[in-house]
Formats: structure tokens, C-alpha cells, sequence
């Protein structure tokens, strides 16, 4: 295709260097990735045809000990992006004193998915991010910012409400993703990004099956009860250890990790921690499958709200999406638990039936 592999030149491959790159090399950098690959300078301007590709899983990670970068402004932000990524509850958690600083829903982090400081292929690393929005995004129905993005992670899956776009805690959440994204061109196409797309078994997820792999592989660290382990206490903001899975101090009901199909795609290639990696995996998909539908079935923070919005047009919603209307005929239930693929055929065919009387009405004008 007219992908073109990106590659990071070598003088940056090793670990301590990578985190020492001055604004000038960054320069030199972009210049060298190919001036007829990064000239677009916004993701949807980007010829499909002349799409730079950069590939995760052989980039080399930036260096994530941020202590040896020189004492700049800009550093200071990256800095403070990081802490804030790794150590959301301690600045931004319910526990908070400051009432109007309680911007998390939960004590969780942005690292408890984002793992290792948002560097882990498949793991919802944001290397790159910075290079990819604004972008469509069919949750919403229109282009959104990394901003935007940034917040639907605050009011989806830290279950709170949006920090103010022009917040020092906004700035260094963009500055650290921005340092993340260096040597990523403008509209690149990202593999390694999200969750790994993965094919699910052909049927519905077998909870009794899911229970019995959660006790064997999963309750060690996020509990028996899903609750997962604090740091220390609760009320000292120190957040997770572990964290946990469902409950009152989990993600919220709109969260992606509410879905089956995200849930089991991110477990199978990153849990048990310590165990998978994506080139890896550690559970067979069966079981991967199944402790994803177990997870799922056990209720969070409620979707209410501004979030209940989402995918407000019915023909954008993905399979797993386990509240309706839906454009198909099938119940919430399958909806929740599989099997998908009868799912998807329907709503193909809504779908392209939708576009032929579009086409049609178009016509007719
Ligand atoms: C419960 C897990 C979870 C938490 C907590 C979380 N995120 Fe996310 N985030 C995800 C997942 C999963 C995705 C990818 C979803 C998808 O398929 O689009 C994502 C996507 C993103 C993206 C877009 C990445 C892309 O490739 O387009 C950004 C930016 C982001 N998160 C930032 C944050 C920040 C900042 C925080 C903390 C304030 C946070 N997230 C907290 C799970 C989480
Ligand atoms: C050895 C401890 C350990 C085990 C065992 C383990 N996890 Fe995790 N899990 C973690 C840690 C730690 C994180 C936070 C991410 C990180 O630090 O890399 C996490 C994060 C997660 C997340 C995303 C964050 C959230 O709270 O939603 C999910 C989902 C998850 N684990 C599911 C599972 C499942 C399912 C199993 C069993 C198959 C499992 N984990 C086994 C330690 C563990």
C-alpha cells in the first residue's frame, strides 16, 4: 500500500539518550522522517495514499525517567504531565481537600491503563497521540481535540467531570503526551495503538467459566471482591496498587473497559500483569474472553449524565455497546455478551442500506 514505515533513526534507539532529544534534533528528526511524509499538518489533510506509518512494537520507547531532562519550562511541565498520568489521585482524585480540585471520579490513575507511563504497544500507549488529533471520533460524531480526548478519559473512564482546557493540569497532560509523540509525524497511521484488535470467540462469553479463570488468574491482585489494593489508606490520595476492576471506585459504566470486546482485547495481551505482553499473551482467548464477559457482568459508577450521549446516532455504535436503540434486532444482552458476528452482519446491512437511500434521496434532488 502507500504506507510508509517510518523509522526512528538509530542515534535514538538507546533508552537514555531518547529522553535528552533537544528541540533542534526534534528538528532534524522530522526532516529526516521524509519532508513528502510529514508535510500534512493535519490528520484528515493527510493523503491516504502518502500515509507515514510508524509500528509501536519495534519503535524505540522514549525514555520515561524524565529526571535527566534540563531544568526548562517545558521540562517542568513534561515532568509534572507524567506525575499527573502516573499519580492522578494525588493531584486530581476525589480525596482531595480542595473540593473544586476533585476532577477523578475514582482513585484510580491514567496509568492503571495506560501502563507504563502510557509506553506498552496495545496497552493504550499515547506515543504518537499527539501527532493523530484533531480526529473524527464516531462516540461524538465529529473532530475532537487531544483535549477533548483527554476529558473523555476524565468523564468515562475515571468516572468525573472535564478539567478546564486551558488548566496548568491540561497543559502538562498535552506537554507529556507531545514528548511522547516526538518523531511521529503529523497523520501517521499508528500500529500498537489502543487495544490490539483481536478476534473473539464465536459465541457468548461463559461467565461461569469467567469466574473460575478471575479466581485462578486475576483475584491475587484486583481482589476476590474486584475492589483491587490501595497504596495505603483510603482518604490518603495515594490511589492503587492495584486497581480495581468493578465497584464503586472503578471506571464508570461508560467507560471503553465497560465493553467486552475492549476489556477482553486489552486482558488478553496485557493480564496477568507481569505474565502477558502482546507479542505473548498468557491466557488462551477462550479464557480472555470469558474473564472479559466476568468483569463486565459486575455494575460501576452509572452512566448518567452528558456521557449517556454517546454514540447518540445508532449507526455508529460499536457491536459491543451494551445499551440500545440499536439498528439491529438483537437484545441488550447479546449485545453485552456476544456472539458478535450475527451482530455485525446486521448492522452491515443497515448500514449500507442507510447509504443507498442517502444515495438515493441525493439522486432524486
Ligand atoms: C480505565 C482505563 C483508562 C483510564 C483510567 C484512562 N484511560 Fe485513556 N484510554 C483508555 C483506553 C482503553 C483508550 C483507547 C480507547 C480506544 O479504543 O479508542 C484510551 C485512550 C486515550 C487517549 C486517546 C489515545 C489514542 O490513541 O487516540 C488519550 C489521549 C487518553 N486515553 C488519555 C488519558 C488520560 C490523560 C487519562 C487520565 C486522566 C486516561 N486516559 C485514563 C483507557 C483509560
Ligand atoms: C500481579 C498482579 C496482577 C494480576 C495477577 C492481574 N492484574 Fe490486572 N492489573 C494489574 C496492575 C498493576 C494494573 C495497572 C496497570 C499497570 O500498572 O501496568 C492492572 C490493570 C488491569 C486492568 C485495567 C485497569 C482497570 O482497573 O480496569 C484490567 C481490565 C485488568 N488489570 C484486568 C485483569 C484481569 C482480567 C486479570 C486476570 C486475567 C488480571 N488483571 C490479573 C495487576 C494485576
Amino acid at each position: 500500500m502507500g504506507e510508509k514505515c517510518v523509522q526512528r533513526p538509530q542515534s535514538h534507539m538507546r533508552r537514555k539518550e531518547s529522553g535528552l532529544i533537544a528541540g533542534a534534533m526534534m528538528l532534524a528528526l522530522l526532516t529526516s522522517v521524509g519532508a513528502g511524509e510529514a508535510r500534512a499538518t493535519d490528520a484528515s489533510a493527510a493523503p491516504v495514499t502518502d500515509r507515514p506509518m510508524v509500528d509501536l512494537r519495534t519503535w524505540p520507547t522514549p525514555e520515561i525517567d524524565l529526571s535527566t531532562l534540563p531544568d526548562t519550562e517545558q521540562n517542568r511541565m513534561i515532568k509534572f504531565g507524567q506525575d499527573l498520568l502516573v499519580h492522578t489521585s494525588e493531584y486530581l482524585g476525589p480525596e482531595m481537600a480542595d473540593p473544586s480540585k476533585r476532577y477523578a471520579g475514582t482513585n484510580m490513575a491514567c496509568g492503571s491503563c495506560h501502563r507504563a507511563a502510557a509506553t506498552v504497544p496495545y496497552a493504550a500507549p499515547l506515543i504518537g497521540t499527539y501527532s493523530v488529533y484533531p480526529q473524527f471520533q464516531p462516540r461524538f460524531g465529529k473532530n475532537v481535540t487531544l483535549e477533548n480526548r483527554i476529558n473523555l478519559c476524565f468523564t468515562h473512564s475515571l468516572s468525573g467531570r472535564e478539567i478546564p482546557e486551558d488548566s496548568k493540569e491540561m497543559k502538562a497532560l498535552a506537554a507529556y503526551i507531545e514528548y511522547l509523540s516526538r518523531g511521529v509525524p503529523k497523520g501517521a497511521k499508528i500500529i500498537g495503538e489502543k487495544e490490539m484488535v483481536v478476534e473473539e470467540p464465536k459465541r457468548a462469553a461463559n461467565l461461569v467459566r469467567g469466574e473460575e479463570v478471575y479466581k485462578e488468574q486475576c483475584s491475587v491482585c484486583h481482589g476476590d471482591d474486584g475492589r483491587g489494593k490501595r497504596v495505603g489508606t483510603v482518604g490518603d490520595r495515594k490511589g492503587y496498587e492495584f486497581p480495581p476492576l468493578w465497584g464503586p471506585d472503578a471506571t464508570s459504566e461508560s467507560a471503553s473497559m465497560f465493553r467486552i470486546l475492549s476489556t477482553f482485547q486489552y486482558v488478553y495481551v496485557n493480564m496477568p500483569f507481569g505474565q502477558a505482553t502482546w507479542d505473548k499473551p498468557a491466557l488462551s482467548k477462550d479464557d480472555a474472553y470469558d474473564v472479559a464477559g466476568y468483569v463486565v457482568s459486575h455494575p460501576r459508577q452509572p452512566r448518567e449524565g452528558e456521557v449517556a450521549k454517546d454514540f447518540s446516532n445508532p449507526y455508529d455504535k460499536p457491536e459491543d455497546f451494551p445499551w440500545g436503540p440499536y439498528v439491529d434486532s438483537f437484545s441488550e444482552t447479546q449485545h453485552k455478551y456476544g456472539p458478535f458476528d450475527p451482530i455485525r452482519a446486521e448492522d452491515a446491512a443497515a448500514r449500507e442500506k442507510l447509504k443507498k437511500e442517502k444515495a438515493n434521496s441525493a439522486a432524486s434532488k
